[in-house]
């Protein structure tokens, strides 16, 4: 009879949900207020900490890259809306750039605001009535934007097991690669390598694996590559440099944890034209219409600090900034291995990923908390086979690092 009064009940079930997420947060800031004088150190949420270098911020403000933002007071250096899937010499650098020799064409390029809004208008695009699978443990915001859009099935108790979402388990015992023959058919894969929050990453063997097993189920992958340039293996670092891929496959990415644009917002994602629904339509279409439609295109300052980053001089200074986290990601690996815990990732993502056997995920961060001051993210905000780890940031000023790694050593002396 009130179909809107079922909606919002569905929405205020959803908030709940989401509000569950921001716990971190919530319990930082109360540790905060019970101990007004400790250095409360954060190496929760991947948020970056060090400054955007010059080269790539001047060219935001004065170069003479795409736009400027001084000359956007000027009658001649004005410009307004621009293509909604961004500027030509942007897409043509990002094309050349990260996927010089795999066929991806310029016009597969949309540029936007950042992977995460890209993952929240691809799942307007798929709509309520997908499957999807996702990794377990992996980034929620895969999750949390399909249950927005309905794709729940039943409302249960617990959210973390929902009708339609399949979670495919990665943890050591698997090499942190979903054992695909107990994985059921779903539309839409999603697929981050390397892995937050595992920090591990897909081997091209296990790529090409999953490209088939998409092939043969009909599904799609989103592949998430947003810590690609963390990679110091030798695995693919990008989705399609699998043979097939296009076919099967649309990857999103981020200039976020590259150059330090977590607050610029910019990042991109890939639909090859030969990506089809069965019924022959192709998906970059729709994607199109999406971004035409809620979007207007990424913002014409970020472009140009995007164009800088892929400047020769640009490319040397990101590759600077994600040596420094690496440097950060193997003070914190040393540390943990030297107390003897098992720890998983740091090598190809900016994320240490610490094992704390037969203990719930909330009370290692808990612990760490109260005896160290020191802010990580319980792995089980990650999903269920995440419970018993807790995640370790390597975005963090070195000091701050190094000061954590003090306290973690005279925690667990
Ligand atoms: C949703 O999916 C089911 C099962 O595949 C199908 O029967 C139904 O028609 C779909 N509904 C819409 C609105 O597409
Ligand atoms: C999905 O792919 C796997 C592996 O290729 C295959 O064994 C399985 O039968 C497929 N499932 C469906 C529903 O087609």
């Amino acid at each position: 009879m009130f179909p809107w009064r079922r909606k919002s009940l569905l929405f205020a079930r959803v908030l709940l949900f989401l509000k569950n997420r921001k716990t971190v947060a919530r319990r930082r800031n109360a540790h905060m207020l019970k101990y007004p004088d400790a250095k409360v150190i954060s190496l929760g949420i991947g948020d970056t900490t060090e400054p955007i270098p010059e080269v790539i911020t001047s060219a935001m403000s004065k170069a003479r890259l795409l736009f400027r933002a001084e000359a956007l007071s000027t009658l001649e250096g004005y410009s307004g809306y621009g293509n909604e899937q961004g500027e030509k010499p942007l897409r043509t650098a990002i094309t050349s750039t990260f996927y010089g020799d795999l066929g991806i064409e310029e016009d597969d390029i949309f540029v936007s605001d950042g992977a995460k809004c890209d993952i929240s208008r691809l799942q307007m695009v798929f709509g309520a009535n997908v499957t999807m699978a996702v990794q377990d443990p992996s980034y929620p915001a895969y999750v949390d934007s399909s249950v927005i859009m309905g794709q729940t099935g039943q409302f249960q108790k617990d959210f973390e097991k929902y009708g339609k979402i399949e979670y495919m388990r990665c943890t050591p015992e698997n090499g942190f690669f979903p054992d695909l023959s107990k994985v059921t058919r779903t539309d839409i894969i999603f697929f981050c390598s390397p892995n937050n929050p595992t920090g591990s990453a897909a081997t091209r063997e296990q790529l090409t694996r999953l490209v088939q097993f998409a092939k043969d189920n009909g599904s799609i992958i989103v592949f998430d590559s947003a810590y690609a340039m963390y990679m110091s293996d030798d695995n693919p670092r990008s989705i399609f440099e699998i043979p097939g891929a296009k076919e099967v496959a649309m990857e999103t990415s981020s200039f976020s944890k590259y150059a330090g644009f977590t607050g610029v917002r910019l990042g991109w994602t890939v639909v090859p034209k030969q990506l089809l629904y069965s019924d022959g339509f192709p998906v970059a279409k729709d994607f199109n219409r999406v971004i035409c439609t809620s979007f207007n295109g990424a913002s014409n300052i970020c472009q140009a600090g995007g164009l800088a980053c892929l400047s020769p001089e640009g490319l040397k200074a990101m590759s600077e900034v994600i040596g420094f986290y690496k440097e950060n990601t193997n003070i914190i690996m040393d540390t943990f291995n030297s107390l003897g815990f098992s720890v998983y990732g740091g090598k190809n993502a900016p994320y240490v990923w610490v094992h704390f056997p037969g203990q719930s995920s909330w009370d290692v961060f808990s612990e760490i908390l109260e005896k160290t001051h020191v802010v990580t993210t319980p792995g089980s905000g990650f999903g269920p086979a995440g419970e018993g780890f807790v995640r370790v940031s390597a975005f963090g000023h070195r000091e701050n690092v190094l000061e954590a790694c003090r306290r973690f050593k005279q925690l667990y002396k």
